[in-house]
């Protein structure tokens, strides 16, 4: 009798278990395309916030529609990829930063040396936006990625039209812990960084995030922003990914591109 009751008492365990586990793997599957849905709209957001655009009562996707112009370019040319070159990977619909980096076709190893975000692979190619104004190109905004503390940051830079002035920045995905680094997230620091310059007069990558307090008094302070309290090492990461994007070895073949193409324009 207690044997049997003990088997009864397992069989319904069991029972539950593979209700509990059907009902969960079903909201998984179900929710999936809602999540990629959501988390699309995330970043458009993020990119209507580093373009000073997202206004919290408006359509974002209408707003995106109007002012942003997505490009694929190639990172070592800095060149624009035409239409007919996209595939079911690669493409503006589905661009996706880390499958396109662990792609064998479509990623890279990044050499030790040079590999200051610690990324370690990188997509040969990025989806960049252009923020349009009556059809003129007013900002840019980049995607930026690297290793923080805990996680891997993944956000956007907004630079000017000028190329050196840092019109915003924000971050879509990361693991820092919330009230230290998490505070990447915080508006008000992210506000330190609107109209810093992120290169010196003689086109060098110049903007730094500092451990501690920049010195407002300083000549440098134009380049520097203040670290996160509490967290120096998300600091520098935020630091190094930046640094690593905007240099020779992220971006710098494509803003040394549109810097000519922008110059001739105004002659
Ligand atoms: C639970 C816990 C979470 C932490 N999270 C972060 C973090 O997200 N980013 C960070 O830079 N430091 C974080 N730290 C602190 C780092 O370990 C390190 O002490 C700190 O980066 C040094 O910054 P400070 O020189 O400004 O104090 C965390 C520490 C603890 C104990």
């Amino acid at each position: 009798m207690q044997k049997n009751s003990i088997a009864a008492a397992f069989r319904i365990i069991l029972i539950i278990c593979l209700i509990c586990s059907f009902i969960v793997s079903s909201a998984t599957v179900m929710l999936y395309s809602r999540q990629q849905e959501n988390q699309r709209l995330d970043k458009i957001k993020n990119i209507l916030i580093a373009a000073d655009l997202y206004d919290e009562d408006e359509n974002i996707e209408a707003a995106f529609k109007e002012h942003i112009e997505p490009l694929i370019i190639a990172l070592d040319t800095g060149e624009r990829l035409p239409e007919d070159q996209f595939d079911d990977m690669l493409n503006i619909d589905h661009f996706d930063i880390q499958m396109l980096a662990n792609d064998p076709v479509h990623g890279e190893d990044i050499a030790p040396q040079i590999d200051i975000a610690k990324l370690k692979r990188r997509p040969r190619y990025m989806l960049v936006y252009f923020v349009k104004t009556q059809g003129r190109t007013e900002k840019l905004i980049l995607p930026v990625y690297g290793k923080g503390l805990w996680s891997t940051l993944y956000g956007y830079l907004a630079l000017n039209r000028d190329l050196k002035t840092i019109d915003g920045i924000t971050f879509y995905q990361h693991g820092e812990t919330p009230g230290l680094g998490g505070e990447v997230d915080n508006p008000k620091w992210q506000q330190l960084w609107k109209g810093k310059l992120a290169f010196d007069d003689s086109g060098k990558v110049a903007i730094q995030v500092l451990r501690g307090l920049a010195d407002p008094e300083s000549d440098k302070a134009r380049y520097q922003i203040d670290g996160l309290a509490g967290a120096t090492l998300t600091s520098r990461g935020v630091d190094k990914l930046i640094n690593y994007w905007l240099g020779e070895n992220g971006y710098g073949p494509f803003l040394g591109r549109l810097r000519e193409q922008w110059l001739m324009d105004r002659r």
